[in-house]
């Protein structure tokens, strides 16, 4: 399996062949999670973070996926001295792109239909 070791403060996400990782950070620690949505795809980095449900609504098709199985599916994740080192899945393409992307789903993001800021 590759490993992988990264600056965090340069790169939030991760592609390595068809498949996307972002980090995100919640109460517990720093997760590196699936951004594929398990219905088709879809970026969850771009969903709707509920912090009160603890869950991402995709962007697609609003699936709600819960952070326990995001959780529970990331990717083994380790800091060292501000680098990040990773584990991803073996798959065949040896590539993997480092990117920094803005991370939508968050919890500094207002919940999808109960917005904080009323606009009239
Ligand atoms: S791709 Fe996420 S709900 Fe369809």
């Amino acid at each position: 399996m590759p490993v992988v070791k990264f600056d965090p403060h340069l790169s939030n996400f991760l592609i390595h062949d068809d498949r996307r990782f972002f980090l995100i950070s919640l109460d517990n620690g720093i997760f590196l999670v699936t951004d594929n949505c398990p219905h088709r795809g879809g970026p969850l980095h771009l969903g709707y973070f509920d912090c009160q449900k603890s869950t991402i609504i995709c962007p697609w098709h609003e699936l709600v996926v819960s952070m326990n199985h995001l959780q529970q599916h990331a990717m083994p994740l380790v800091w060292r001295n501000d680098i990040a080192v990773a584990v991803l899945p073996e798959i065949k393409s040896k590539s993997i792109a480092f990117k920094h992307r803005h991370i939508l789903a968050t919890s500094e993001v207002s919940i999808k239909g109960t917005s904080s800021v009323i606009v009239e």
